[in-house]
């Protein structure tokens, strides 16, 4: 394990830099010329890898037209991704489809696995899930005839930031169908253990479905011991697959023979697909819920990207993770706390996520003022700041150089040039 005995200065970040055996990788990301980049949580850096792939698809497209269907290798490129993401999940990869966005896979998720009795019909959510979610667990009771008063059942965070496991079993009645929650929450970057809640679900005969978006290629998923029933994640975040790239979708083998809650024609049996008959006969795997036809141009720039994932592994991927922030949670507590900044996620390696979540009362116009000293962090209502130092891309050098700028943002009141009137995109 790496060392958590922290030194400040420059000097000690070179060092720690120096000793990084993912140094090398950063190269492989474009950089932005004069900008530090902390927000790989929200939009990953573009890299060589993924570009090159892209690229070669295009050229594919360009030399082959229509025949480029007839080579197996494409036909079901959703495989491709398949087997490179099965090592993030632990997942068989037969499990996982490269598919549509994560909103429109937990409602292909939701249309397959609710199914409301006059005694279970209700779903679990929890308050702090990223409002996508939530709009999309009530817009599913709402088609299904229930009243979401009724039909969503929220568990509250006690303090605003986390959830308490045991608290999500406790709401785990008699009348609940299915749960659907966050890995690693949005803003406080809280890792939820998913073991123990998909455990006390299964036990309880409740479906179980989980958002990776904020831990995958992150947090190293054990999905052989979670047994979620269903789990959707984006490939934007941490994935590096480009901006609004195509999403991922995990369906547990046991429901192989299930029918799809919504069906299209790209989710039918290989075989027969091309027949093009009016009777849906599913394909028996994960890319029977496929609806339409695959976006080969977000899957090729996720292939190039997830071929540095298969290089590196999220062992080392994570163990960096940790240390880079645990670094700068160090440096806020010694540095930064006289000026009102304070840590707000887990400290606990096993209950925290990728980023940090930064308070402070004026978060929205530090962000500014960061952006303005040319740091790109995220802002998240009412008072965080999120910064990611990502493994693959971020340097200890980039961390104490951040906390530097904090620190003068805030010494010298910097933000206040700033209005705090809220943008359209923060
Ligand atoms: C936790 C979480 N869920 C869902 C979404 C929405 O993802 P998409 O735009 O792929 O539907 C986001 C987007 O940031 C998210 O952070």
């Amino acid at each position: 394990m790496l060392s958590r005995e922290f030194k400040d200065g420059l000097a000690f970040a070179q060092e720690m830099d120096q000793q990084d055996v993912l140094r090398p990788i950063r190269d492989r990301f474009y950089q932005i010329p004069g900008e530090m980049y902390m927000d790989g949580n929200s939009l990953g850096l573009c890299s060589k890898d993924a570009e090159e792939s892209l690229i070669s698809m295009l050229e594919i497209w360009k030399n082959e037209g229509i025949k480029l269907w007839n080579h197996p290798k494409h036909f079901r490129y959703t495989d491709v991704i398949a087997k490179l993401t099965a090592p993030l999940l632990n997942a068989d990869p037969l499990e996982i489809v490269t598919v549509g966005s994560t909103t429109s896979n937990i409602h292909q998720c939701l249309a397959t696995f609710y199914h409301p009795t006059e005694k279970k019909y209700k779903i679990l959510v929890d308050d702090l899930n990223f409002p996508s979610d939530r709009y999309a667990v009530d817009s599913m009771v709402m088609l299904k005839g229930l009243k979401v008063e009724d039909a969503v059942k929220v568990v509250c965070s006690r303090d605003g930031r986390t959830l308490s496991e045991d608290d999500i079993i406790e709401a785990m009645t008699d009348d609940v169908a299915l749960v659907h929650l966050p890995s690693v929450l949005y803003r406080s970057s809280q890792l939820v253990d998913m073991e123990k809640v998909s455990k006390a679900a299964r036990e309880r005969g409740i479906i179980i479905g989980w958002d990776l978006c904020h831990s995958v290629g992150s947090v190293p998923h054990d999905f052989k011991a979670i047994e979620p029933d269903y789990a959707v994640w984006c490939t934007y975040k941490y994935l590096s697959a480009g901006p609004g790239a195509v999403a991922g979708m995990y369906i547990n083998k046991k429901y192989f023979s299930t029918r799809p809650g919504l069906a299209g024609w790209w989710g039918n049996k290989d075989e027969t697909q091309f027949q093009l008959s009016h009777t849906f006969e599913h394909q028996q795997d994960a890319t029977g819920w496929q609806v339409g036809s695959p976006h080969f141009f977000s899957m090729a720039p996720l292939a190039g990207s997830l071929k540095i994932y298969e290089e590196v592994g999220m062992e080392k991927i994570r163990a960096k993770s940790l240390h880079i922030t645990a670094y700068l949670m160090y440096l806020i507590d010694t540095r930064l706390s006289q000026y009102g900044y304070s840590v707000g996620n887990p400290r606990e390696d096993d209950r925290r996520g990728g980023h940090v979540s930064l308070e402070h009362d004026d978060a929205y116009r530090i962000c500014i003022a960061l952006k303005n000293n040319r740091i790109i962090p995220d802002f998240r209502e009412p008072n965080v700041i999120r910064l990611a130092p990502v493994a693959l891309y971020n340097s200890y050098e980039e961390v104490y150089q951040l906390v530097n700028v904090l620190e003068k943002i805030a010494a010298n009141k910097e933000y206040e040039n700033f209005s705090s009137a809220r943008a359209l995109v923060v």
